[in-house]
């Protein structure tokens, strides 16, 4: 199987290096606006190639995209058109419902899949599971240090409670999280986001609960940020190897 890799970054560069050592992955294609940041993970993994999009489509199986949103909007279809699978990191691209509605039609039309890892949230089995009856109600709870949230505050303090899609325009920082969780359970327009500004808290916390005829879900996940990009958390790369794992490996633990 090859592999493209849209965006040489911290996540983009960690599934590269972990690409590079699985024996199902014959060749790496690399992209990324910024040739230095390519160049420098090319000369690190053993299969890579450097390619503009445009040209590596035709050599690839799947493409993995860790650059930004625009680079969804930029190559999602094609990449989809051109019969690839597309593993998406930028999930907040999908806040746009006209654009995620023609990527799923273009995956349906040409029997391809959109994967979107968990990135830096924990709990989303269990609300894809839970979505399959009635959800009640979906909550993300977002708890981050008041500097990291732009703010002073000197105690525990809600800066933000609304829905998830009211959230991402004036939380940016968030909006993979919320679109993800979003897209699992009950929407954009109905998934409730509180995003708090804790004095005592050092890394990035995120709770989601869930009520419905299921039970009750509480999961909880306290990130430390990727060594290479403080703006992400480093289990963000984790769960991408991990569905790049399931992509490429024949036993699925769903
Ligand atoms: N799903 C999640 O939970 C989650 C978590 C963390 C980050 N992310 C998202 O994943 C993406 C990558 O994160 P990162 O921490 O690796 O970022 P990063 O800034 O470390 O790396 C991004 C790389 O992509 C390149 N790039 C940007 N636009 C491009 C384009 N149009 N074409 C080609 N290359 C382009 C940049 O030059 C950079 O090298 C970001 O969009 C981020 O918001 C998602």
């Amino acid at each position: 199987m090859n592999l493209g890799i849209i965006g040489c970054g911290a996540i983009g560069s960690d599934v590269a290096r972990a690409a590079d050592s699985m024996p199902d992955i014959d060749a790496i294609y690399l992209c990324d606006t910024n040739k230095t940041a390519s160049e420098k993970l090319c000369k690190q993994l053993k299969k890579a190639h450097i390619e503009p999009v445009e040209r590596f489509l035709a050599h690839v199986d799947v493409v993995f995209e860790a650059a930004s949103q625009q680079a969804v909007h930029q190559y999602g279809m094609k990449t989809l058109e051109a019969g690839k699978d597309l593993i998406i990191m930028s999930i907040g691209s999908l806040f746009d419902d006209a654009f995620r509605a023609h990527l799923i039609e273009a995956a349906r039309k040409h029997h391809r899949r959109i994967y979107l890892p968990s990135g830096a949230v924990c709990g989303i089995d269990g609300v894809v599971a839970a979505n399959v009856e009635k959800l009640d109600s979906v909550t993300l709870v977002t708890t981050k240090s008041p500097v990291s949230l732009g703010t002073s505050v000197d105690e525990r303090t809600v800066v933000f409670k609304g829905t998830a899609r009211e959230a991402v325009t004036r939380f940016p920082r968030n909006i993979n999280v919320a679109a993800c969780l979003s897209l699992a359970g009950v929407g954009f327009d109905d998934t409730k986001v509180e995003i708090v500004a804790d004095p005592v808290e050092t890394r990035i916390n995120h709770k989601i609960l869930a009520h419905g005829r299921f039970g009750r879900l509480r999961a909880e996940v306290e990130n430390m940020p990727h060594p290479d990009n403080p703006q992400s958390s480093y289990m963000a790369s984790l769960s991408a190897i991990a569905t790049l794992r399931r992509v490429v490996n024949p036993l699925q633990i769903a």
